[in-house]
């Protein structure tokens, strides 16, 4: 090794840890393996976590059919909610606790998951959800997860996060512990095909904000530029894919892949201020998570741009899928921003706060709120009140 190159690696000292390991089993008709799979585990009585929808649609059954196959009992808890509460949770621990599973799947989008996640921290470690709310605060080994995700969006098949907001307040409490992250994550284009278009499309543009804010953070390391990088490359260029044919199995594979991507670079660099400024829009005025996320993106990128070290990442991102930020009308970070405004445009995504909240009375409130959100302390640039509500008037 070169001094030069010695020299430049220590100047420039990097701490992070490695992810806990989740097995990723990719591919067309994956969940058909299920039972093959919880039987590797050793399981023998799961709790099969999902929602009405996914009962339904045939998903649960489907996943049902496969465990029992292979030998597996199988309680159904399908009572899981958007955004899912502390009631929810408590629900699912209980029927768990009844049941006397050995085992947890959360089969469905994040909300399923992170139901999964939550029963878990309750089922073993007692209390209720509010204390485990914060980083490793479960102290006995909780029970054996598989994770079936059925939307390409928030990637908690690859965290150790849940979200559960509390059923009174409705503040959303990040409940993070490396006990609770699924030993198995079964990856499977084909249960994603049947989504609504607006279901694949906000939680595609969710992914697609997790790859971006992921790669600006100031956790970023050399671990989670991987997964940003690898997540943008996979879920950019099929974005637009999925929205015109919904049935191409090649690009929902690209998009379930790199929504787990863009998961894992979460949990290895956390998220920043478009999450922050979205969270409010969605307490508020009930708007989708992905759909709120997306709008206030462009506005953040364009902030983050400040910093000449964001301006260079947002450029890397953007060659990494030939997207020309350099010779457009502004600086790399700009030309992002431009081009995701005009993605969500063309699919038909709103991107102005009006259309949203209509008059401004509630900004500086939203702004406090944007503020104190755990995400914001991970913004590269100082995210305070006063800069969100700057950030809200861009995107009014
Ligand atoms: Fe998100």
């Amino acid at each position: 090794m070169s001094k030069d190159l010695i020299t430049e690696h220590t100047n420039a000292l990097s701490v992070f840890e490695n992810i806990k390991r989740t097995k990723l089993v990719f591919g067309e008709g994956a969940a058909l393996h299920t039972g093959q799979l919880a039987k590797d585990l050793g399981l023998s009585h799961v709790l099969l976590v999902t929602d009405v929808g996914l009962v339904n649609a045939g998903h649960a059954e489907f996943v049902r059919e496969s465990l029992v196959k292979a030998g597996i009992e199988v309680t159904i808890f399908d009572q899981v909610i958007e955004n899912p509460t502390s009631d929810c949770v408590e629900k699912a621990k209980q029927l768990a606790f009844d049941a006397k599973v050995d085992s947890f799947i959360g089969l469905g989008g994040g909300s399923s998951m992170d139901t999964a996640k939550g029963a878990n921290f309750l089922l073993t470690n007692g209390g209720r959800i509010h204390d485990y709310w914060g980083v490793n605060k479960a102290t006995k080994d909780m029970l054996p997860l598989i994770v079936i995700p059925t939307t390409a969006g928030t990637g908690s098949e690859c965290q150790s996060f849940a979200l559960i907001s509390d059923s009174e307040t409705h503040q959303k409490m990040a409940c993070g512990d490396t006990k609770a992250i699924a030993k198995t994550a079964i990856l499977d284009p084909c249960l994603t095909l049947s989504l609504p278009e607006n279901v694949t499309m906000c939680t595609g543009i969710d992914a697609i904000a997790h790859a971006v804010e992921t790669a600006v953070t100031n956790k970023r390391n050399d671990l989670s530029n991987l997964f940003s990088t690898e997540a943008f490359k996979l879920l950019l260029p099929n974005f637009s894919k999925v929205i015109s044919d919904p049935n191409n199995l090649n690009a929902r594979g690209s998009m379930l892949l790199g929504a787990a991507m863009a998961g894992c670079a979460i949990e290895a660099s956390m998220l920043g201020a478009a999450h922050s400024l979205a969270n409010p829009l969605t307490a508020h005025f009930n708007v989708i998570h992905g759909q709120a996320v997306g709008m206030m993106l462009p506005y953040v990128i364009r902030f983050n741009s400040k910093l000449a070290e964001c301006r260079a990442i947002y450029g890397q991102l953007s060659s990494a899928v030939q997207i020309d930020t350099a010779s457009g009308l502004g600086n790399e970070g700009e030309n992002l921003a431009a081009y995701l405004l005009n993605l969500l445009k063309k699919v038909g995504m709103p991107v102005q706060l009006r259309d949203i909240i209509g008059g401004k009375q509630m900004i500086p409130l939203l702004a406090k709120e944007a503020a104190s959100q755990w995400t914001a302390g991970f913004n590269p640039l100082l995210a305070g009140e006063i800069e969100m509500e700057n950030i809200y008037l861009e995107a009014y």
